[in-house]
């Protein structure tokens, strides 16, 4: 790399990922070139962007290199950096659970609001997020919702590592509980008819298109958190014959992140699942993402 300035590395990184298919567009590129940058120099990105003129030291360089060719041979840059920021926190990652996403914040979103109703209408102040890979939704809502438990599952052991350290570094002892198990098989006691809001963003795209995905996703995030078998709905169809046994017939919320186009499908698959614990109507809402697709299915009663 040729470059004298930050900014002119800069430049030449991002125009190398947008060529090697590794950023969306310049903007993304520069982004994530600042982003490592700033890893490298220990300084924060606004700060990388402020010395754009300045001579970048010989060590820098060196460092910055050794960062960005882990970036070219398809590491996330999530993994890189160690976190990605959720929700305006940044959540501790690495190999072995999903990166968190932006379109999970307005599933997290819709959660607060209604866990505040609830919050004053029930006895049950239990949330359950099964899948809860680094824990961005249940470390999220139990910082914000200090009145209820949290139980995060997860089938993967390497996942609830990275949930265990982000409860750790938020100091959230208290109100989370984190498993490992296969969606709601093994959950305690506490929880049977006893969960009033549960989470979920489960993995949900078919098999066949998740084999098709870039490389630094498909290869490099663990493709149990991905892949939802063909169709993408095989964890919707199980979960929803095991609801009846922790939600309350009273009132409830329960709230699915979905992939394009599926919102229909998983409304089916839940509201059967649903309906036959409680006798109150049932108020289905789908919520739409940034990029407008229909990501959040809500299905509550009660409230
Ligand atoms: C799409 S990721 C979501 C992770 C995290 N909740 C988030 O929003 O960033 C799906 C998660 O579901 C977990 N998972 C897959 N199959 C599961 C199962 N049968 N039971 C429990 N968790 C499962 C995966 O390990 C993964 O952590």
């Amino acid at each position: 790399m040729k470059a004298r300035t930050v900014g002119e590395l800069l430049r030449i990184s991002a125009n190398t990922l947008v060529e090697r298919q590794l950023a969306w567009d310049i903007d993304d590129g520069l982004l994530q070139a600042e982003l490592l940058y700033a890893k490298v120099s220990a300084t924060s990105r606004t700060q990388v962007i402020a010395d754009k003129d300045s001579a970048i030291s010989p060590a820098s360089l060196n460092e910055y290199r050794l960062v960005f060719d882990r970036r070219l041979a398809s590491e996330p840059i999530g993994y890189i950096l160690g976190e990605k920021e959720f929700f305006g926190i940044p959540l501790m990652v690495g190999p072995g659970t999903l990166i968190p996403r932006p379109e999970t914040e307005v599933l997290v979103e819709i959660a607060l609001e209604r866990c505040k109703t609830i919050e004053n209408i029930s006895e049950y102040l239990n949330i359950i997020d099964v899948g809860t890979g680094s824990g961005a939704i249940a470390i999220t809502l139990a910082r914000y919702l200090s009145n209820f438990r949290v139980y995060g599952i997860d089938v993967s052991e390497d996942a609830l590592r990275w949930a265990k350290k982000n409860e750790e570094l938020f100091n959230l002892h208290d109100n989370i509980e984190l498993n490992r198990g296969d969606l709601l098989s093994d959950i305690s006691v506490a929880l049977e008819h006893k969960t009033s809001v549960l989470v979920a963003n489960l993995p949900y795209i078919p098999t066949e298109e998740a084999n098709t995905l870039p490389e630094e996703i498909r290869e490099q995030e663990p493709f149990v958190a991905i892949d939802g078998g063909e169709d993408g709905l095989d964890l919707f169809r199980r979960l929803a014959v095991q609801l009846s046994s922790v939600l309350t017939p009273d009132l409830g919320c329960v709230l699915f992140e979905v992939g394009a186009g599926q919102i229909s499908w998983v409304e089916d698959i839940i509201r059967d699942g649903i309906e036959p614990i409680t006798d109150k109507v049932l108020k289905v809402s789908h919520h739409r993402d940034l990029t407008n697709t229909r990501r959040v299915l809500e299905i509550s009663y009660g409230i």
